[in-house]
């Protein structure tokens, strides 16, 4: 029988609650899916790509079919070497798609016989970014609701150790 195994790839710095939505649709359609943090991507990013990590694994447990990996480089190279047949990204809004379409357009380029698959997360989750998340928390705001409790729990020992620097 095949089987489908899919890579999520992002930057999820942080993770938000519209992310994991999508992992959770993702984790029904596909036999498998990797979630694949982006190293590098960020030269002042709010978690090390290890936090990342430790975050998406912590909030993804209960999903037997997800694991999380990182990469760097080309994203279908990574594709390859982890055998993946597809590729998920999210579109949020119609302002999503140009950007969206490039990449998948240039992936299918770079590697015609992965395909990247297209969903929607739920519509309360449709305005929610990392960057929004970023620029929320540095500028002292709650983001209670927006993010897993983990990432929750890990921005409040930042306060307590770190003082706020607004993101330029
Ligand atoms: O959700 P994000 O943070 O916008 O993710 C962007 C990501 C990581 C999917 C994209 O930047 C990426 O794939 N980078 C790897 C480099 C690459 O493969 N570039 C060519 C594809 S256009």
């Amino acid at each position: 029988m095949n089987t489908v195994r899919a890579i999520y790839p992002g930057t999820f710095d942080p993770l938000t609650n519209g992310h994991l939505d999508l992992i959770a649709r993702g984790s029904k359609i596909f036999d498998h899916l990797v979630v694949a943090i982006l190293k590098n991507s960020d030269k002042q990013p709010l978690f090390s790509v290890q936090e990342r990590v430790d975050m998406i694994k912590e909030t993804t447990r209960e999903f037997d079919n997800v694991s999380v990996s990182t990469f760097d480089g080309l994203l279908v190279e990574f594709a390859r070497l982890q055998h993946a047949q597809a590729l998920l990204r999210g579109i949020r809004a119609i302002s999503d798609y140009e950007y969206e379409l490039q990449m998948a357009l240039m992936n299918r380029r770079l590697a015609p016989e992965l395909e990247t698959v297209f969903m929607m997360p739920a519509e309360q989750y449709s305005y929610l970014s990392s960057r929004l998340i970023r620029g929320v928390f540095r500028l002292g705001g709650s983001v209670e609701g927006l993010v897993p409790p983990t990432v929750v729990e890990r921005l409040r020992s930042r306060i307590s150790k770190d003082p706020i620097e607004p993101e330029k």
